[in-house]
Formats: structure tokens, sequence, C-alpha cells
């Protein structure tokens, strides 16, 4: 690598190259051939290439797991497990309060490649997968996408039959505020999109995980192509440098806001973890660090009051992102969990009341005053 770029031996880059070779020489045919073989890196860009693996490393030291795999957007990590578990033929245990897009996956996809799927509300998944005999899979979203709810990792790992695999999707969490690999889980899945690159400037996606699951999951993102591109690599990278700093900051704004949103009067429930009351406030002193930069609230009125209080605001942008280090409010029956039909929306407790917000790196005081003002 070094060499590549004209430094000699006693000096190295600070931050990887982005190496954008989409394919890579060597000195003879069969040197091509034998590379292949071996499935070597820096080969082909769809397969590996130097800045992804760069990238791919530190992921995989921050998740505490040997390996990562970076795809090109979180719903492509997403895609992958899935896959996987659909090939491993095992039965699926899916929670119920999930992203939209991973909703809609379950919902229209998963159905036609005919693996059995159970989906199951947050409270019921422990006796639900202690009843299966055999190894089952078992999909978890923790916070869950858009009302914050936990799920014990720990206590659904001991209750699934050995050999089961716990997939976690620890986007809202970040590897500063949870470590679900501690806790039990087999593969955990981001979308990099959001708190690790953390600058909305980039869609991007990792799944990290150890032994025979993630050469599985290599293979499914070689074959089927959804790999992130070098630059894009490179953001993500970048993002890390400030994930700790900028995820602690917004656990405090967070906590800050959801404990001024319970005392006001225009508010009728606010969903954050940590707040006085919450039923997992436990779960969260116990297993996280904090509770996030994401927090929801239900207003005292109709949608259209949701919708008015939301228009209100200056500071929030209207935006269907979170995890960045700008400030972003969205509806989630009309934006995250719009795919989903009504009854679905009732099931995953997505009221048309509700607004999320996504708490940047403004100062907070700053932050509520902006959501103040929009309350009057
Ligand atoms: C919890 C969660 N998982 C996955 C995704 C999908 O990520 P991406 O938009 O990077 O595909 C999102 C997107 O908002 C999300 O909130």
């Amino acid at each position: 690598m070094t060499q590549q770029h004209g430094l000699d031996d006693e000096s190295r880059p600070v931050v990887p190259p982005i190496v954008l070779s989409s394919t890579f020489a060597f000195p003879t045919a069969d040197a091509v051939a034998r590379a292949a073989e071996k499935k070597q890196p820096a080969l082909y860009s769809r397969w590996d290439n130097p800045t992804v693996e760069a990238l791919e490393r530190r992921l995989a030291l921050l998740e505490g797991a040997e390996r990562a795999i970076a795809c090109a957007s979180g719903m492509a990590a997403i895609s992958l497990v899935f896959w996987g578990a659909v090939r491993s033929g095992r039965p699926l245990v899916v929670q119920r309060e999930l992203y939209g897009g991973t909703h809609e996956w379950v919902q229209t996809l998963l159905p036609s490649f005919g693996t059995p799927v159970t989906r199951v509300g947050i409270d019921e998944i422990i006796p639900v997968v202690a009843d299966f005999k055999e190894p089952v899979v078992i999909y978890l979203e923790t916070p869950a996408n858009p009302l914050c709810r936990l799920v014990d990792i720990e206590s659904v790992k001991r209750a699934a039959p050995p050999d089961s695999v716990v997939i976690v999707d620890s986007t809202f969490a970040s590897p500063i505020n949870l470590k679900p690999m501690r806790w039990g889980a087999d593969l955990v899945v981001h979308s990099a999109t959001k708190y690790l690159a953390g600058h909305h400037d980039v869609v991007a996606g990792v799944v990290c995980g150890n032994g025979t699951w993630m050469n599985e999951l290599w293979y499914l993102r070689k074959l089927t192509g959804p790999v992130l591109d070098a630059e894009a690599a490179y953001r993500v990278y970048r993002g890390l440098e400030t994930l700790e700093l900028r995820v602690l900051r917004q656990n405090e704004t967070a906590l800050f806001i959801a404990n001024r949103l319970v005392q006001h009067p225009r508010v009728r429930a606010v969903y954050y973890p940590l707040v006085f009351g919450n039923t997992d406030k436990s779960l969260c002193e116990r297993t996280m660090t904090g509770g996030g930069g994401v927090l929801s609230f239900e207003i005292n009125g109709s949608s259209s009051d949701a919708l008015t209080t939301a228009n209100r605001l200056r500071l929030f942008e209207h935006a269907p992102s979170l995890g960045g280090c700008r400030s972003l409010v969205t509806w989630p029956a009309g934006v995250s969990h719009v795919g989903l039909t009504e009854s679905d929306r009732a099931e995953c407790n997505v009221p048309d009341t509700l607004l999320r917000l996504s708490v940047g790196i403004e100062p907070k005081e700053v932050l509520w005053a902006d959501l103040e003002a929009a309350l009057q």
C-alpha cells in the first residue's frame, strides 16, 4: 500500500487511502487464477477492496466481532442476513416493532422464499422462542424504530434452542451505547448511514459477527453485489473518528429534551428508554451506556396537530434519517412506516400523532427553545 502511494518504508498514510481501482493487476495470468482460487483480497472490488477492508477491520473492533462486511446500505446488510437465514433452512422469528423498510422485507419478500416466519411483539419474544424445539434464526431491533423499545438480548438468547442464531439491528444504539455480542447476539447489523457515518453524507450498511455465517454472508455479498464503494467506505471511516464524541453528546441532549417533553402539557406521551417510568429504563441502565439520540413523542390532539407542530420547528430539518450532526424531525406514520397498512401500523404501535426526533450536536438549550416555541 505504501509503495502505491510513493512513500518509503518508514512512513505510511495516517488515514486509509481511497483505492478506487475496480480490479487489481498481477504479474501473470496464472497468478490471477491462483488469487481467484484462494479468494485473495484485492483481486476485484466486488469481492474486496483495501479501503472497504480498512473500514471493516475498524467496525469489527468496535463491535467486538471477528469480522465485518460493509454493504451499500443498511437495507443491503439486512437483505444479506435474511438471505443467509433463508439459506440456513431454519424457521425465522422476527420482532414486530421494526424499521419500516425491514418490516416491508418481512411482509413482502420473505414469504416468496417459503421460510416459516413467526412475527412477534417485543414483550412476547422470550416465551415464543422458548417454545421452539429446533434451532431458529431470531431477528431483533433494539432500540426499535420509532418508539425506542428495548429487547433483552441476553434473555432471548438464553430462551432460544441451542444453535439458534440471534441477529440484532443495533443502528439506533451504535456500538458506543450497546455491544449486542456481549449480550449473546451472533450477528449485528447497522445502517451505517446513521450514527456510524454521522454526517448525513453517505448511505452504507454493515454486518458484524463470527464464524461460518460471516463466510456465507461474504459469499452472498460477492454473488449479489451490494458492496460498499471505496469513497463511501472512507466517509464512514472518517465518521467513526468522532463517533464516541457525537453519541455521548446526543445521549445527553436527547435525555434533556425527553425530560422536558414529559412535563409539557401539550405532550401526551414520550418514548425514550431513560425517562422516568419507561418500561425499559432498568434494562437500558444495565446494558447500555446511554439511551441514544432518538426520541419520539405524541401530541395531545390529532395527526394534523402533530404535523402543525413539526412544521413550526425551525432548527429540526424535515428529513427521513437519524444519527447525524444535524437535528431532524419526522412523522413516522407518513415516512419511515408509510409502506405499512393501517393495521400493520397499529400492530407496530405507530400512531399518526407521533413525531420522531433525532437530535444532532447543536446545543441542547437551543434545540429545546425551538421545540418549546413549536409546542405553543
Ligand atoms: C433501524 C434501521 N435499520 C435499517 C435502516 C435502513 O438503512 P439504510 O437507509 O442505510 O438502508 C434504517 C433506516 O432508517 C433504520 O432506521
